[in-house]
């Protein structure tokens, strides 16, 4: 990940032909033109993963290490910028499915899209408060005040330029004085979970003796309200392969807008290289996850689809928008291969990389539409299924399979 790193084209026509070994050279090789540091380029030609050793350091009673494969979604373009996005992911056709999608959008520019500024939220629960409903203006009063303590708190993310940006209160059930008091945090390029944390922890003594009661949690919301990041695409009635292919994915969108069940399986599908790229990239994929469920279940209607399409007069327009709490500096970015993997996607920092997120997600959920409202998935997958039987017959040596 850099600014100044040359960004090599997402449009690697053909990749997918080339043997194992001839697709790790070509990548390797953008080290010879800047597109990737020396180190990147020495641990793909060394086969990635992660040595025990390492992974030892990084939880308990480790045994091992878990692979997934390793894959390059092709294509993608965001806001006139390419970006390679890898993902880790053991589910056949999640990265040819997005690649797919991603080249439809290309032909009509690529995805446009936003994030918002980093803001995360630190949650002190306080329960048997006095005066319940007190508690929201003593909270403004003191705002400042319990700002400058969380701020003491990270002053090495405030002398980066982040921090505590205001505190606030809502009362959870009077009767009985639950009150949470929220802090919101900016935490700049992280992630944020444990600078948030930090914050929580810090102040709870202070809101403790302002609000009286007992300081129950303190913890970050996943549900990153204040941080989410958004994507459109267009793609032509053409592209798609004609008017009633447009007019599926419109029908699809609809199905999922209409009914919960299918809202599930329409968001998994988003989810599906949402998720990959983040356990690729070192993020906290659970966080990513549990934001955007809560927040597809915030709708009026209740549950529904993070991603929806619209017919225009040439084709279709999509839209996604969900919480992306993600980062390009510490927790898991540390961990081996991530350096190279937020170097091949190419992002200047964590809001670049929440928008292209929000792309793959729009990306992959256009292929599933696509694909569903046409000849349905299986075809694809079996396909794909049957190279994986060829692959394994062949390691075993067996001839056939049945
Ligand atoms: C399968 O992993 C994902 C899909 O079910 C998503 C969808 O139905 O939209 C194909």
């Amino acid at each position: 990940m850099s600014t100044d790193r040359v960004r090599p084209s997402s449009r690697l026509a053909g990749f997918y032909q080339r043997p194992l070994d001839e697709r790790v050279a070509t990548i390797a090789a953008l080290a010879d033109g800047g597109g990737l540091s020396p180190e990147s380029a020495a641990w793909l030609r060394g086969g990635g993963g992660l040595d025990v050793a390492t992974a030892d350091r990084m939880s308990e009673n480790v045994i091992g290490t878990a692979g997934l494969p390793l894959a390059l979604a092709l294509n993608l373009r965001v806001n006139q910028l390419d970006h390679l996005v890898p993902m880790a992911v053991e589910e056949p056709s999640v990265v040819a499915a997005a690649s797919a999608a991603a080249r439809l959008v290309r032909l009509s520019g690529g995805f446009t899209g936003d994030a918002d500024p980093p803001i995360m939220t630190a949650q002190i629960h306080v329960d048997g408060v006095r005066d319940a409903t007190g508690a929201e203006m003593i909270l403004r009063e003191h705002g400042r005040e319990l700002c400058a303590i969380g701020d003491r708190a990270i002053p090495r993310m405030v002398a980066r330029g982040g921090g505590c940006r205001d505190a606030s209160c809502r009362v959870l059930d009077a009767a009985s004085g639950a009150v949470v008091v929220e802090l919101g945090i900016d935490v700049g390029d992280a992630m944020g979970a444990n600078m948030v944390d930090t914050v929580a922890e810090a102040v709870a003594p202070r809101i403790a003796e302002l609000l009286g009661g007992e300081v129950a949690l303190r913890i970050l919301s996943n549900l990153a309200l204040r941080r989410k990041a958004r994507a459109r695409a267009e793609v032509s009635a053409e592209a798609l392969g004609g008017a009633a292919c447009a007019d599926g994915v419109v029908r699809a969108s609809r199905f999922a807008e209409l009914d919960v069940a299918r809202a599930a399986t329409h968001n998994k599908g988003i989810m599906n290289g949402i998720d990959a790229a983040a356990v690729a990239l070192g993020q906290d994929w659970r966080a990513i996850e549990a934001g955007a469920h809560a927040f597809a279940a915030l709708g009026v209607g209740g549950y529904r689809p993070l991603a929806t399409w619209r017919r225009t007069a040439s084709g279709v327009v999509g839209t996604i928008e969900l919480p992306m709490a993600v980062g390009t500096v510490g927790g898991g970015t540390r961990a081996p291969g991530v350096r190279a993997a937020l170097e091949l996607c190419n992002v200047s920092g964590a809001r670049e990389l929440a928008v292209v997120l929000a792309a793959v997600g729009l990306a992959s959920n256009l292929a599933a539409l696509r694909a569903l409202s046409g000849e349905g998935i299986q075809r694809g997958h079996m396909k794909l299924h049957a190279r994986r039987l060829d692959e394994s017959a062949a390691r075993v040596g067996v001839k056939e399979h049945p």
